[in-house]
């Protein structure tokens, strides 16, 4: 599959099947990961990977706990939301049996000599799009969540994560449950703009997290 296929077809998955996934796999997907760029080469990202069915439970129990009940009751107004939070309602329910939860985290280390938290957020997130692309080219369901803020000393304390590091995003990996295919987003013409700003060419989706 060439890269613009898996760009192209990456969707959010949210229905993953609990089998589990070859520690190659995981290998390749997380050695994809550490190909993206980052500020100054500085790869200030870690790759926090969980396969120990006990630490999935103790984590899938945390953030079910803490966010089941919440997204039930998140307004569907159209098809959109409605296929978004069903399938949020189903991961959270479904996440301790996940067969790996990747959790993607960073340290204030640039720049050197007066390190910023914004450049952790540069590091973590083209490592996170790799991986999530990777993972797509062999077959493999990921989505991106913050699932992690609803239940952080919880997961902490569950992964020996020290105070210093940062969780940019949880990335639940399976065999998907569901379709690749086609995305929504707004056309080129309509998020471009040559030589100038040429004003508002869209609208922007009004949506709640
Ligand atoms: C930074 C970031 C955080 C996200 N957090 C969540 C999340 O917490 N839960 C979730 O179900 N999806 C989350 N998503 C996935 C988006 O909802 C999804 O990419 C978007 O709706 C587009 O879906 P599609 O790629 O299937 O078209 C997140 C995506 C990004 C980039």
């Amino acid at each position: 599959m060439d890269v613009f296929e898996a760009m192209s077809t990456c969707r959010a998955i949210r229905y993953l099947k609990p089998d589990p996934i070859d520690a190659a796999l995981v290998e390749q997907v997380i050695t994809a990961a550490t190909w993206a760029p980052s500020p100054g080469n500085s790869q200030g990202r870690d790759f926090l990977v969980v396969t120990e069915e006990a630490k999935r439970k103790q984590i899938g129990d945390a953030i079910e706990q803490a966010m089941a009940s919440r997204v039930a009751k998140m307004d569907r107004p159209d098809r959109t939301h409605r296929l978004m939070l069903d399938g949020t309602e189903h991961l959270v329910s479904t996440l301790k049996d996940c067969p790996v939860l990747i959790f993607v985290c960073g340290k204030k280390i640039y720049p050197y000599q007066a390190p910023r938290e914004s450049f952790i957020w540069s590091a973590i997130y083209p490592a996170a799009q790799n991986l999530v692309i990777a993972a797509r080219a062999l077959g493999l369901g990921t989505v991106f969540t913050t699932f992690q803020g609803s239940a952080e000393p919880a997961i902490r304390e569950a992964l020996s994560i020290p105070d210093d590091v940062y969780i940019g995003c949880m990335i639940p990996m399976g065999w998907p449950d569901a379709k690749f295919g086609p995305l929504k987003r707004d056309p080129f013409k309509e998020v471009t703009h040559f030589n100038q700003w040429q004003g508002d060419l869209r609208t922007y989706p009004a949506v709640d997290g």
